[in-house]
């Protein structure tokens, strides 16, 4: 079956999570698809951080709890991962939920033909709320469109990663203590890597500066630029992260998306232009973090993982805490 993508729908109507309790109402995100960063202001990020931090202060203290008890997640990967999958799985189970796995869409009836909205279909009568991550981009609009459940984009295509860039603000939040007055490096592969492009929109809420460093075929997309831009943000552009490394805060490093080319032997020419290794390291500021989403190639050295300064991690574990929150505010729960 044919179906058109629909475009980003960012303002839903509350959806089928049940009737809505009334001390929960007013987080803004129950029964909501969360698709874009640009759903989020400062005031709704700093309630997610704040849930955040609750659910990491309930985890150490007692693992799990039973908020999410006789809720279900379906968890639906349509491309490889590891720790966005996993970790959504690990929040809705850490707090009292089930999850349907759909990992390798391969042994589901994808192989079959079947089409997204079929399955999103599918999914939304077993599920409370459906994680979704696909190749293309806009598939999670798509995805709300037909859904009756909340939708979680959890990355789609070289579009956005909504619930990454949250983890990676919590964890500079976290790191530094603010993010106001920050300046923020995104090096490696700016064009296809939708972490960025989800981070760096999310960024413009703050007083941030920008660099982007990057081989100039893999530059930041110009409408991400324009984001930055309408913001009224100061941002800089070069290939060389030599001269910027001494003064910037936050370091973040991404993997070249060999999945995205279409030509490898370009791939080839730009897969090792910048790698961060501990010489790197000596001329960058004492109080700065590095970054990465991770899977990291080779991008960052195994001799940074010890510098108290390397926060990818940390980045990793904040993501089950995130997700967390996040469950718990579309499913009326925070
Ligand atoms: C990222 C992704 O899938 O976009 N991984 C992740 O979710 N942590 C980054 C990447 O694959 O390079």
């Amino acid at each position: 079956m044919d179906y058109e993508p629909q475009g980003a729908k960012i303002v839903t109507p509350n959806k089928n999570v049940g009737n809505m309790p009334a001390d929960h109402a007013r987080n803004g995100f129950y029964g909501q698809d969360i698709l874009s960063v640009s759903q989020f202001d400062r005031q709704k990020l700093e309630y997610i951080f704040k849930v955040a931090h609750e659910m990491r202060v309930l985890v150490e203290r007692f693992g799990s709890a039973d908020l999410l008890h006789g809720k279900i997640l379906a968890n639906l990967f349509y491309e490889p991962s590891t720790r966005t999958s996993s970790s959504f799985m690990a929040a809705m189970l850490r707090l009292g939920g089930q999850v349907i796995p759909i990992n390798n869409v391969q042994y589901s009836s994808v192989t079959k033909g079947e089409s997204l909205p079929d399955t999103i279909r599918t999914l939304e009568s077993y599920s409370d709320v459906i994680v979704l991550r696909h190749p293309e981009v806009g598939a999670a609009a798509t995805a709300a469109h037909y859904a009756a459940n909340p939708i979680i984009n959890a990355g789609d295509g070289v579009g956005e990663h909504p619930t990454q860039a949250l983890l990676d603000l919590f964890t500079v939040v976290e790191s530094l203590g603010r993010i106001d007055k920050l300046r923020v490096a995104m090096v490696g592969d700016l064009k296809y890597g939708r972490t960025v492009h989800s981070l760096t929109k999310l960024l413009v809420n703050y007083e941030v500066e920008f660099v982007f460093v990057s081989p100039e075929i893999l530059a930041m997309p110009e409408d991400v630029l324009n984001v930055v831009r309408e913001h009224g943000h100061s941002f800089s552009v070069t290939d060389d992260v030599n001269p910027v490394i001494g003064e910037v805060d936050v370091l973040y490093v991404t993997r070249v998306q060999k999945e995205r080319f279409t030509d490898l032997a370009q791939y080839d020419r730009v897969r090792d232009q910048y790698v961060v290794d501990e010489a790197l390291m000596e001329r960058a500021k004492r109080d700065m973090i590095v970054m990465h989403p991770l899977p990291r190639i080779n991008e960052i050295s195994y001799g940074v993982d010890d510098d108290p300064r390397a926060a990818y991690f940390k980045q990793m574990r904040n993501g089950m805490y995130i997700r967390m929150a996040l469950l718990a505010a579309v499913l009326g729960k925070a």
